[in-house]
């Protein structure tokens, strides 16, 4: 019987000493595994005379239940330990800085920041967007927008010019978004309402002009379509941009050889001390150039003119994006320094949504 105690109190020691679930499963089969001495104990019980055999079960009995409890206690609180070291190990500290991360230090260029602003604008209008080619031929970038060769207009940009196609046709990088215009219409049957932003080309270099530039073309053709739906597409566009109902808006007669009549738009603004405010004051400021669809371009594209009309627009987006941002020198957007990038750019999860305004 001393044996057993002593046996019994061993095998809680060694219970509560176990610091692993296999340590502690170690020392539960050497009592009552297979081979356990508990378990040899039980198995002798047959070969005593009844009364022993009543009072050895009985004690064995007990020992066995106190084991068991005591094994199953000290499972419970491994288990907890090993449970509670991986829930802090994984601890996540909240007051962490977000930015830390790569994505977050990044910054999104003014005029891609523009870009989002304007379409998220016309997209709320029912606009798409489409795209084309820098590289634009000839026919594209000026024969299908209603200027032949030898037309002055021709001049009025200043063209770079690429090495003639082995066709003879040659191609030049484009100098306006407007050959998009003409790509559309000949891609499928009208109506079109689409916006056209992009990368454009003219060999001209100061303050305010780079030789690439973006521009960002509109387009719409419907039946029945008229002066006043330019007017009210423009003047929605510039009261959700500048995030202001008082922007004063001028149509000022002017000349576009893809357009007729055509119309130059500017908003009011004010320039007291040297600072330029849109919304603000009596002085104008030229933002873009529109009109209706000249019926050459359309028949160029293949389109009845007297079935089809509507009106076009295109509009400098980098000078937007100077003028709504403050931004003093055109030439420093395409510096790629990233400290200019740093104080100008935006961060990226900040996407421009109508829901929450587009003006920062
Ligand atoms: N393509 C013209 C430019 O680059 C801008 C323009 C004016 C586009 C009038 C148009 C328009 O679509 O209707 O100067």
């Amino acid at each position: 019987m001393t044996e057993i105690t002593t046996l019994a109190s061993e095998a809680e020691r060694a219970v509560a000493a176990a610091e692993t679930l296999d340590a502690l499963e170690e020392a539960r089969l050497s009592v009552l595994g297979k081979k356990g001495w508990l378990s040899a104990a039980l198995k002798e019980l047959g070969s005593l005379t009844p009364d022993e055999r009543k009072q050895r079960a009985q004690t064995l009995n007990e020992v066995k239940e106190k084991l068991t409890a005591a094994i199953e206690a000290r499972r419970t609180a491994l288990a907890d330990a090993a449970i509670n070291a991986r829930l802090k190990a994984e601890t996540w500290d909240m007051t962490l800085p977000v930015n830390e991360s790569a994505e977050m230090q990044g910054r999104i260029h003014p005029v891609s920041q523009v870009i989002d602003e304007i379409t998220e604008i016309f997209a709320a209008m029912g606009f798409s967007i489409a795209e084309g080619p820098d590289i634009e031929d000839d026919f594209h970038n000026f024969t299908a927008l209603n200027i032949p060769p030898e037309h002055p207009a021709r001049q009025m940009q200043d063209t770079f010019y690429l090495p003639k196609r082995a066709d003879g046709e040659q191609i030049v990088l484009r100098t306006h978004t407007s050959p998009v215009q003409v790509r559309t219409m000949e891609s499928g049957p009208p109506p079109y309402r689409i916006v056209v932003p992009g990368r454009t080309y003219r060999s001209d270099y100061d303050m305010t002009h780079t030789p690439m530039f973006h521009q960002i073309e509109g387009l719409v053709i419907d039946r029945n379509i008229h002066m006043g739906h330019l007017k009210g597409v423009l003047t929605e566009f510039c009261k959700a941009f500048f995030e202001t109902e008082n922007v004063k808006m001028r149509f000022r007669p002017s000349y576009f050889p893809f357009t007729e009549p055509s119309a130059e738009v500017d908003i009011n603004c004010s320039r007291e001390g040297g600072v330029l405010r849109v919304g603000e004051g009596d002085d104008w400021l030229e933002i873009l150039g529109s009109g209706m669809v000249h019926p050459r371009v359309l028949q160029h594209c293949g389109i009845d003119p007297n079935e089809w009309q509507g009106f076009a627009w295109g509009m400098g987006i980098d000078r937007i994006a100077m003028l709504k941002y403050g931004i003093p020198d055109l030439r420093a957007f395409f510096d790629a320094d990233l400290r200019w990038l740093k104080h100008y750019g935006f961060v990226p999860l900040d996407v421009p949504t109508l829901g929450q305004g587009v003006a920062r």
